[in-house]
C-alpha cells in the first residue's frame, strides 16, 4: 500500500469547448500561485502535501472549483489568493 498525502490540493484546469471552464477563470494561474505557495513553506510544513492539476472535477457550474484530498473538502474560489489562502489553512490546521 502507498501512504497517502498528508493534503493533496486537486485544481481543475479544464477548458471546453464554448461551455464554461475553470481555465475560462484563471485556473491555471491560480494552480501555479499554489504550488508557488506551498514550496515556500519550511520543508517539515510542505512534507506530504501536493497540489496537483486536474481535468474536469465535474462541477464546472461552480468553476473555478479545486478539491483537497483527504479532507473531501472542495473550494469554488474567486482568486487565486483564496485558493491558496484555502490550501495553506488545511496545512496550518
Ligand atoms: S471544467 Fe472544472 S469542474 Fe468541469
Amino acid at each position: 500500500m502507498i501512504e497517502p498525502f498528508r493534503h493533496h490540493l486537486f485544481v481543475c484546469t479544464n477548458k471546453r469547448d464554448g461551455r464554461a471552464a475553470c481555465e475560462d477563470h484563471g485556473a491555471k494561474d491560480a494552480l501555479a500561485k499554489a504550488k508557488e505557495a506551498v514550496n515556500a513553506l519550511p520543508a517539515a510544513e510542505r512534507e506530504g502535501v501536493r497540489v496537483s492539476a486536474a481535468g474536469c472535477l465535474g462541477r464546472c457550474a461552480h468553476g473555478p472549483v479545486a478539491v483537497l484530498y483527504p479532507a473531501g473538502a472542495w473550494i469554488s474560489y474567486e482568486s487565486a489568493e483564496d485558493l491558496t489562502r484555502f490550501v495553506m489553512d488545511a496545512i496550518r490546521r
